[in-house]
């Protein structure tokens, strides 16, 4: 099926968007168009990545035709501190989005995976880059399978859809105004609104028995909220209430 972007491309006037068959990493790519000075929303997406990039230097697969792939410039005028509350929007954004188009229930793993029947379908990336934003979401759409790898933890839309194949366009179709009405609330109301909609979203932020991976540490509790900056706060067995400040938690 071709993938149709001028549809998309129309509901996105006045802004760059740029659609490539292939490229390294759309990471790479939004950052020299931030040096070139584009407008804050400009997107540059890819059929497929051969080089894309993943948190903590793992890569993202990116397989061509089948997954969404894309970055944006951003210049919102934020704190540096306030940067995870961005991934956070781009979260809630992504999950209303998916919800809208297929139907499917989804779950954000904090602080920014988002998950179908336990299983990750999406990657958000947000990097700081010459004063600008670059964000990154990558969605498995129509991936029905995957490198044995993360063949246990990835998932597609598609897969949880039963099999049946999801339209790419549609789904970016909702979720482009959906990004750019999250950046509204976050940039108009502050991090407390993005926050409390990212926590009823989320079924790990609070009463969730978790088990979190603190280098060669594991720390066990229960989750209990976030602090104001958007930090995971774990009440552990020993009862000390502890601020998780990265990823690496998983349901016990
Ligand atoms: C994660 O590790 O969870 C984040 C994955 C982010 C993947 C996206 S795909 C589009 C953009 N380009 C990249 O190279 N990475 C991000």
């Amino acid at each position: 099926m071709m993938f149709d972007i001028e549809a998309v491309a129309a509901s996105f006037s006045g802004r760059l968007m740029l659609w490539l068959d292939s490229t390294d990493s759309t990471m790479l790519d939004a950052a020299r168009l931030a040096e070139g000075g584009v407008p804050s929303g400009s997107l540059i997406g890819a059929e497929e990545q051969t080089a894309g990039q993943g948190r903590h230097g793992h890569s993202w697969h990116s397989p061509t035709g089948t997954g969404l792939y894309f970055s944006q410039v951003l210049r919102l005028n934020l704190p540096a501190h306030e940067t995870p509350i961005v991934t956070m929007a781009l979260g809630v954004a992504v999950a209303e989005a998916i919800t809208q188009a297929t139907g499917l229930a989804v779950d954000l793993r904090w602080p920014n995976d988002i998950m179908l029947n336990g299983r990750k379908a999406v990657g958000i990336l947000v990097q700081q880059h010459n004063g600008a934003l670059i964000t990154g979401i990558g969605i498995n759409v129509n991936q029905e399978s995957f490198p044995p790898d993360i063949g246990e933890i990835a998932t597609s839309l598609r897969i949880a859809n039963g099999g049946r194949p999801v339209p790419r366009e549609a789904l970016l179709l909702q979720l482009l105004p959906a990004i750019d009405r999250m950046l509204e609330v976050l940039t108009g109301q502050g991090k407390d609104a993005i926050l409390r909609l990212f926590s009823q979203a989320s079924s790990y932020v609070s009463g969730r028995r978790v088990v979190v991976e603190q280098g060669d540490r594991q720390l066990r509790g229960t989750t209990d909220g976030m602090d104001e900056n958007g930090f995971l706060m774990l009440r552990e067995d020993n009862g000390t209430r502890t601020r998780i400040l990265a990823g690496g938690v998983r349901p016990e």
